[in-house]
């Protein structure tokens, strides 16, 4: 049964008319238009600027990127999956198995922004989904402490729920502004939401 409504506000016609633009623009993936419109705000990426993108596949994030950075910029993506026909840097490899000098190593210093869009397949229950990707935003401040150039920025995909809130504090305090967004493009039942900081305070091992 189709799920479309005939005006412009519910939920399931806020999706349709993103995927069909995603097709339309030959983007892989409707999630394009939510790094856009944090983009169009909060201004992050720029022409020249090195990016990592956690999480990249199937590529749409890549490939805006791609086009804003331009030639002199640099992409480096993070997947299980690599994107196909998309030109990037690609590491095909759990997260958790990617270590920061191979990152520095693929962008050939340090990283301007970093960006993770990634999320786990759900196994239907609940509290051990939630922590799970609470882990992987974890585990994408984890490298962007040890990637980011200071004064850096980062994008990260979160899911609302009980350690969302701990953990978005934690992050705070690397950066001089964090503001959080809810893109025209994320559902309106999802309970997923996106994080953007700016100004990276650096970070050292000692600390
Ligand atoms: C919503 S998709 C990303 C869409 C992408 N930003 C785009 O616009 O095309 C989430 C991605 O996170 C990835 N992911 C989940 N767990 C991961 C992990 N441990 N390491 C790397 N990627 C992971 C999934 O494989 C999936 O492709």
């Amino acid at each position: 049964m189709s799920r479309k409504t005939k005006g412009g506000g519910g939920s399931a016609y806020r999706g349709d008319r993103f995927t069909k633009q995603a097709k339309a623009q030959g983007y892989t993936a409707r999630s394009v238009f939510k790094l856009e419109e944090i983009d169009r705000k909060a201004g992050l990426i720029k022409r020249g600027m090195a990016v990592v993108d956690l999480g990249c596949f199937p590529g749409s994030w890549t490939r805006y990127v791609a086009q804003r950075v331009g030639v002199k910029g640099h992409v480096v993506g993070v997947d299980l999956e690599a994107p196909q026909g998309v030109v990037g840097n690609f590491i095909v490899r759990s997260v958790y198995e990617v270590e920061p000098e191979e990152l520095l190593d693929a962008i050939g210093g340090k990283a301007d922004v970093v960006l993770s869009d990634m999320a786990q397949s759900t196994t239907g229950q609940k509290d051990m989904d939630h922590l799970r990707q609470i882990s992987l935003v974890e585990r994408a401040h984890w490298l962007a402490q040890r990637v980011l150039k200071p004064g850096g920025s980062i994008v990260y995909k979160v899911f609302d729920g009980g350690d969302a809130n701990a953990c978005i504090a934690a992050i705070k305090r690397d950066f001089e502004t964090l503001k959080r967004y809810k893109p025209e493009a994320v559902r309106s039942v999802s309970r997923e939401f996106f994080v953007a900081g700016t100004g990276f305070r650096g970070f050292s091992e000692e600390e």
